[in-house]
């Protein structure tokens, strides 16, 4: 609908200046022009737009704002095309304009979409390069559940990028530098010297046990401090021994992050903190040149401006502690500087994403005001933090184990997984039906994964989320099992002979009220994909796709389908294909596969 909301805008704007000369001359005096105001009906008995327009002009024309109305709409009716596309307008309250569409021209929109794989959303015009850098867990530790809900709201971002036509890189910013590595090598050179030299000597699970000791130790033993820094300076200067220990341990974390992305179906492209080494000690020199760091305490910072802590002086971001260590703000400002640069020293991208929880806020409003500043963000370029909020159990503290530790993430699948065969193996039995393993393993699969994935994405991101197996396993509601039932559902009205392929009658011919409302919501996809490209809010896209299996579900069970008539029965037919096109599509942008049978 976003086509025709654009030409239902020129002609809204020929209308009002038609009638307001006087009014038009002097708004593009001003360099401006008329505002239509228009926007989708805020009820569907209102039909399809509503402009208000007229309401800010009755001041400056001394009119009534109805009179105003009036006037427009005697323009509006006036355009031939307008008459074409719409009813006559209705003005309605102190003079909103309301404007229906056609039915033929609602049908012919429907018609058009059956024909197109991208279901009337278009590629983008200006296809700019972006980076969704997301995910991005730290080697040797173990990946939380904030980095899962980062895995799949980036994953769901970058793919609705994708699918709008823009070239999109997804990097994996993981933690692979700094000292944790000197910790780690230290300790494991004393209690596990084979770690470091033979690959797959010990597993994540006990290298996260490691690092746990060696932090401690860092913490408690100032030797143990000393050596530890002295190792990250070896690491950082190249030394033979130190990298290959480090390589064995990041590819132990590595393998252990790929079982969980190749399970999720989530491409990702790692490009650690490492990668940027060589270009820290040039972001620290870049900064000084420009006059921008001041030596604090020993620590080369660049104040912020506008930002100030609790004793009202200005907060620093520090980019080479009184050690000489760089740190993560002085990898994120080098990642910056790369990413904006052009190839092939650089991306060339347009628009940087990064998905990170709420807390590091600060740390990237400071880092984008520095590399600001450094003027290494171009004009065009725009970078965004997309935050979310804490996962936290039932009882709205942090996710834990019964046992009160950390989940792991293999394990929080392997459970959605086992729970969504559980739920299907009582179902089979309830409804009589057999079927085999390898239905079950998939469909639970599919399922369990989908309603980890959509619990997530349908929350709105910048709010903690409850996480609960109950919840988002259930057939009702807004979750995965209900969109995939719905899927499911019109699969089926298939196989019972609807022939759903075919595309669909000469002319769609509609007369019920649930179809037109069914017409309605499928015709919003493209303006609800526009929506989440701009404010990087997957869960729009999921109360869209919860809706429209709603107002399906309602038109399937109120108004025959198979036993109708045709042209009724082809036009209906046409609708639930549309209907399950729309929504594997949209489940395919959060990252989920639909099933046939469930
Ligand atoms: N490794 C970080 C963490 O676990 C996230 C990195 C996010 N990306 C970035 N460019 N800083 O919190």
């Amino acid at each position: 609908m976003l086509r025709i909301a654009q030409t239902l805008n020129g002609q809204l704007l020929a209308a009002m200046e038609r009638a307001f000369p006087a009014a038009a001359e002097q708004a593009r005096a001003a360099g401006q022009c008329l505002d239509p105001q228009l926007a989708p009906a805020s009820k569907p008995e209102f039909g399809d737009f509503q402009a208000n327009g007229a309401l800010p002009l009755a001041k400056p024309l001394g009119q009534p704002p109805r009179a105003i109305a009036t006037a427009i709409v005697e323009q509006l009716a006036a355009d031939p095309a307008f008459a074409e596309l719409f009813e006559p307008p209705q003005i309605a309250g102190p003079g909103f304009i309301n404007l229906t569409l056609r039915p033929e021209r609602l049908a012919a929109e429907v018609q058009a979409r059956l024909g197109d794989g991208r279901l009337g959303v278009p590629e983008v015009e200006q296809r700019a390069p972006v980076i969704v850098d997301f995910s991005s867990p730290n080697i040797a530790k173990e990946m939380h559940v904030g980095h899962l809900r980062s895995t799949i709201i980036g994953d769901s971002l970058a793919r609705v990028l994708e699918f709008r036509g823009h070239p999109v890189r997804r990097l994996n910013h993981v933690g692979d530098w700094g000292t944790q590595f000197g910790m780690l090598i230290t300790h494991l050179k004393q209690v596990a010297p084979e770690a470091l030299i033979t690959a797959d000597a010990v597993d994540l699970g006990d290298l996260v046990a490691f690092y746990r000791q060696a932090k401690q130790r860092f913490d408690d033993d100032e030797a143990f401090q000393t050596t530890s820094r002295e190792e990250v300076v070896k690491l950082q200067g190249g030394d033979p021994v130190s990298l290959k220990a480090w390589g064995l341990l990041c590819d132990q974390s590595r393998r252990e992050f790929q079982a969980i992305y190749d399970r999720l179906d989530i491409a990702l492209c790692e490009r650690g903190e490492s990668f940027y080494n060589p270009y820290l000690a040039g972001v620290v020199a870049d900064l000084d040149a420009l006059g921008l760091l001041v030596v604090d305490d020993g620590a080369r910072c660049v104040f912020l401006e506008g930002v100030s802590g609790k004793d009202g002086k200005p907060l620093p971001v520090i980019v080479q502690k009184s050690d000489g260590g760089f740190n993560y703000a002085t990898t994120d400002l080098a990642a910056i500087r790369y990413r904006f640069a052009p190839a092939p020293g650089g991306d060339g991208a347009h628009r940087v994403i990064y998905v990170t929880d709420a807390g590091q806020a600060n740390h990237f409003a400071g880092v984008f005001q520095v590399a600001r500043r450094a003027g290494w963000i171009p004009p065009y370029g725009s970078v965004e933090h997309v935050p979310f909020g804490l996962v936290q159990g039932e009882d709205g503290k942090k996710l834990k184990t019964r046992a009160g530790d950390t989940v792991r993430l293999r394990d929080l699948l392997d459970e959605a997984v086992e729970r969504a065969e559980a739920d299907l193996r009582r179902r089979l039995v309830e409804e009589e039906r057999s079927e085999d393993e390898a239905f079950i393993q998939h469909v639970a699969t599919t399922v369990g994964l989908a309603a980890v994935k959509y619990a997530d994405l349908s929350q709105n991101r910048t709010t903690n989320y409850q996480f609960s197996f109950d919840r988002m396993l259930a057939l009702q509601g807004n979750t995965a099992p209900y969109l995939l039932y719905a899927v499911v559902r019109i699969a089926g009205i298939a196989r019972k002979g609807g022939d759903l392929q075919s595309g669909g009658p000469a002319a769609l011919t509609f007369t019920e009220p649930q179809e037109w409302a069914l017409v309605r919501e499928l015709l919003k996809l493209d303006g609800v994909i526009a929506e989440v490209e701009e404010e990087l809010l997957p869960n729009r896209l999921c109360t869209y796709l919860f809706e429209l299996s709603q107002v399906f579900n309602r038109f399937y069970d109120q108004v025959p389908v198979l036993k109708a008539e045709d042209p009724a029965r082809s036009s209906r037919l046409a609708l639930c294909r549309l209907t399950a096109d729309t929504l594997k599509l949209g489940l395919g942008l959060l990252g989920i596969p639909p099933l046939e049978r469930m």
